[in-house]
């Protein structure tokens, strides 16, 4: 495949200022992964800043998941307990590439928990037109706000996020919404709750099939280091060879007891062995044609041979790779991804709860609901 060139953070236009930017984010990038993980804790060992999937553990995801579920049911019956959590808070959303449901679903996450936003999608009105540095713009958004959403098309970005915190002496919680080929945390995390509501906590022992771009869909890599977490996790990677999953993560899985299986030919034969079946686009803006081979495409074939209790996921934005008719099959419990959409809203709001302290609040308003007995289900 011709695959373009990666685009880079752009450093401004001097290169007396360049040199010197670099220096600092080449030293800061020599830390080991220990100590970047560290730098993303708060003195207590708590995330406050989500670069990478790899950050996770179960007691996070689980304490997220909680959290999600309990704002939903709290906000069925009470909204204006969350819209004041953090309200006259600001959150900075700075997307460099094109999205819908992660900017807008965290967009509303900050509205729902009472934050005002400022949404940066058209950075040609930015001030890095007229040859100002990414650095040094990343750093003045983040001082007006307390929490910092983005997206950009570097593989480094993740990194460079976390870097103009640490040396800015003004530190916000730096979230990644999705950077390069190979991260996407946040996804990983509304994907594992839509997972985990699915079969009501039982996890270990399930088989993922992740189907389309393995190579460069970083939802793949993000859900499935976190799925890694759990015991006896089987995945199958659905691609034809020019798209299977990369090494990298290949090894990182495996590693941590993931029974990993490769498969070149079709989906067909996979779909009656997978509990969840994980669809991608093929991610053309990274070179290639962007065609789905139809021997992958998820047909109305499939749903009849999936297996009982399985569920088809996809991340969005889909394309031809699921047949167009399963839209239209109202109250399918196996059609998880318009779910999996909205679910990403309630995690976002228990992400930007968590990372500003207030998670514990939600929880606890939970309790009492519960007590008195105005939770729904
Ligand atoms: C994904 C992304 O941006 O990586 N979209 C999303 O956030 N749901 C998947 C994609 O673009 O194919």
């Amino acid at each position: 495949m011709n695959d373009k060139k990666a685009p880079g953070i752009y450093w401004g236009e001097y290169e007396s200022v360049s040199n010197v930017d670099k220096a600092h984010f080449e030293a800061f990038k020599r830390q080991s992964p220990a100590d970047i993980e560290k730098a993303c804790r708060d003195e207590n060992g708590r995330l406050r800043h989500i670069i990478n999937a790899e950050h996770f553990d179960l007691e996070f995801l689980t304490t997220i998941c909680e959290t999600a579920k309990a704002a939903r049911r709290i906000d069925d019956g009470n909204r204006e307990f969350l819209g004041k959590l953090l309200r006259g808070r600001g959150s900075i959303n700075l997307f460099k590439q094109p999205s819908s449901r992660t900017w807008a679903s965290f967009s509303r996450a900050a509205g729902i928990l009472g934050m005002q936003t400022v949404d940066i999608k058209d950075v040609s009105t930015s001030s890095e037109v007229k040859g100002e540095s990414e650095k040094d713009s990343l750093r003045t958004l983040s001082s007006y706000g307390d929490a910092l959403v983005c997206r950009h098309p570097s593989d480094e970005y993740d990194l460079f996020g976390l870097w103009v915190q640490k040396s800015s002496g003004r530190e916000i919680p730096f979230i990644n919404a999705g950077s390069g080929t190979k991260r996407h945390p946040t996804q990983g995390i509304l994907d594992y709750y839509t997972i985990n509501e699915s079969f009501k906590g039982n996890i270990d022992g399930k088989v993922v099939a992740f189907v389309g771009d393995c190579l460069r869909g970083r939802t793949v890599h993000s859900l499935a280091k976190i799925l890694a977490l759990h015991k006896n996790i089987t995945a199958y990677f659905v691609a034809p060879e020019g798209l299977q999953i990369d090494k990298e993560t290949e090894e990182y899985i495996d590693t941590r007891g993931v029974m990993v299986h490769k498969e070149t030919n079709s989906l067909r034969r996979v779909m009656p062995l997978a509990d969840v079946v994980y669809m991608t686009r093929v991610q053309s803006e990274h070179g290639g044609s962007g065609d789905y081979n139809e021997n992958f495409k998820f047909t109305m074939d499939s749903l009849d041979s999936m297996r009982e209790g399985a569920i088809l996921m996809h991340p969005g934005p889909k394309r031809d790779e699921i047949a167009p008719e399963i839209d239209y099959l109202k109250g399918d419990q196996r059609v998880m991804y318009w779910r999996q959409q909205r679910n990403g809203m309630w995690t976002r709001v228990a992400l930007l709860a968590h990372v500003l302290g207030v998670d514990d609040k939600i929880r606890e308003a939970y309790k009492e609901y519960a007590k008195i007995g105005l939770d729904r289900k």
